[in-house]
């Protein structure tokens, strides 16, 4: 037998309803704070994640996939899709701050385990053309109010600033003088990271790097006026929204493009994968791509961890929707009539189902139960002879009759 590649996942009906409910939410959530969709290719130049994420990142570096001429790349992210398209499609003349959302999927070669997958999907959001602080909480609060919705109230939300490059740069350079004193303590992965790319560091799991950390300087610090001011700015603005945060000043993000803020809403329900969503400004990507200098910020949600974060809570999924009409049909004559009405009802709105493998009576109405159907209509010789056809209600077992031919005139609610 073939199986699926490791770390995707088969959306079964159930599943897929679930994630629906999910999807529908997250529009109808987008479109209360006006954003907008964008779609972008599955895969794009392998020099656009090379350029955008960086290429010491562990994305770039080990989990992408690229085809074997390696010229294009299965999307890791939509960031740097979303701000190619902005600069290819000239977003900047059609409004001076454009604000997009997307749910698609994303490929990363990843060790799969719980909550980390291969072929994974994201909602994200981007605001470009503001370095408004206001841009920044009205962003976070998006993340945030989609998360409460489901009454998610339990996770945290971390917040930090990373500076602007000159900032970071002196940063990184005291922080690995710092690191360099316990170098032979730290752990392999730290010690390679040290040379190429120190600030990874803060985010090790390892125990022994995590006590060496906590006397190592810390970014906030390195902050110049604008950015320190920045920082406060969206701190109380998220104060005066009700949202509850923590600031911590190790939290860097995977990413190459960050600048300034940076956040991640995490749960105790997920295990070592523990970030729901993650994001942050990139002011400095747009002109990394070629465009104008143009700040932005923005956000993405892992849609699988957020299933599994619902469903260890109380969060309860609707039902899907019953059939408002199963057709029992008895001989070749009710089946082939049966076929016509379905289709006329569907054509009216009406949800029906009838049955397509010439069963029993018995074994229909058994069906019709399963499905929770809200009426049955049994036809038979009689019915098609008489043109009349009787109509019961499930719940109270009431019935009225109507004919045949106007049984799309039926009050089926
Ligand atoms: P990221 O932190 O790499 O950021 O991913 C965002 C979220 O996607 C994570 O918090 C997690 O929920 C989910 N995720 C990431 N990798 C996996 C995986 N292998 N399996 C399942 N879920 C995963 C970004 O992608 C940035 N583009 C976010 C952003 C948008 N920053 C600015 N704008």
């Amino acid at each position: 037998m073939i199986s699926k590649p490791k770390g995707t996942l088969d959306f079964l009906p159930d599943d897929a309803f679930k994630r629906q409910h999910i999807e529908k939410r997250l529009r109808e959530i987008a479109s209360l704070f006006n954003y907008k969709e964008i779609r972008t290719p599955t895969f794009e130049k392998t020099e656009l994640f090379k350029r955008g994420i960086g290429e010491e990142t562990d994305i770039v570096s080990k989990e992408m996939y690229s085809f074997h001429d390696s010229e294009f790349t299965l999307k890791p992210e939509m960031t740097a899709p979303v701000i190619r398209s902005y600069i290819e499609n000239s977003l900047y003349n059609v409004a001076p701050v454009t604000k997009l959302y997307y749910i698609s999927n994303m490929y990363r070669h990843e060790r799969p385990q719980a909550g980390r997958y291969r072929e994974f999907s994201q909602f994200g959001a981007e605001v470009i053309g503001s370095n408004e602080y206001i841009a920044d909480v009205e962003l976070i609060s998006l993340g945030v109010f989609f998360l409460k919705s489901f009454g998610l109230n339990d996770l945290k939300i971390k917040i930090n600033n990373i500076g602007n490059l000159e900032e970071r740069a002196e940063y990184i350079k005291d922080l690995k003088d710092y690191l360099l004193k316990y170098s032979v303590d730290l752990s392999e992965d730290s010690k390679r990271r040290l040379e190429k790319n120190p600030l990874r560091i803060l985010d090790s799991k390892n125990p022994n790097d995590i006590k060496i950390l906590e006397n190592a300087p810390v970014i906030n610090e390195y902050l110049g006026n604008e950015n320190k001011q920045h920082f406060e700015n969206v701190l109380n603005g998220l104060k005066s929204l009700g949202i509850d945060y923590v600031t911590d000043y190790k939290l860097v993000r995977g990413l190459d493009y960050y600048t300034s803020t940076t956040f991640e809403i995490v749960s105790d329900s997920l295990g070592a994968q523990n970030a729901v969503l993650g994001g942050g400004r990139y002011d400095k990507l747009i002109e990394q791509l070629d465009g104008k200098p143009t700040p932005a910020i923005g956000f993405a949600c892992g849609i699988e961890r957020l299933t599994l974060v619902l469903e260890a809570s109380t969060y309860e999924f609707p039902e899907e929707q019953s059939p408002q009409l199963y057709i029992v049909t008895s001989g070749d004559e009710a089946r082939k009539k049966a076929v016509e009405i379905s289709y006329r009802l569907r054509e009216n709105g009406i949800y029906c189902e009838l049955d397509l493998l010439n069963r029993s009576v018995k074994s229909q109405m058994k069906e019709a139960n399963k499905y929770k159907a809200k009426y049955v209509a049994v036809i038979g010789e009689d019915e098609i002879k008489t043109n009349e056809v009787k109509i019961k209600r499930m719940n109270d077992g009431s019935e009225s009759g109507i004919k045949l031919d106007e049984i799309t005139n039926y009050n089926f609610n």
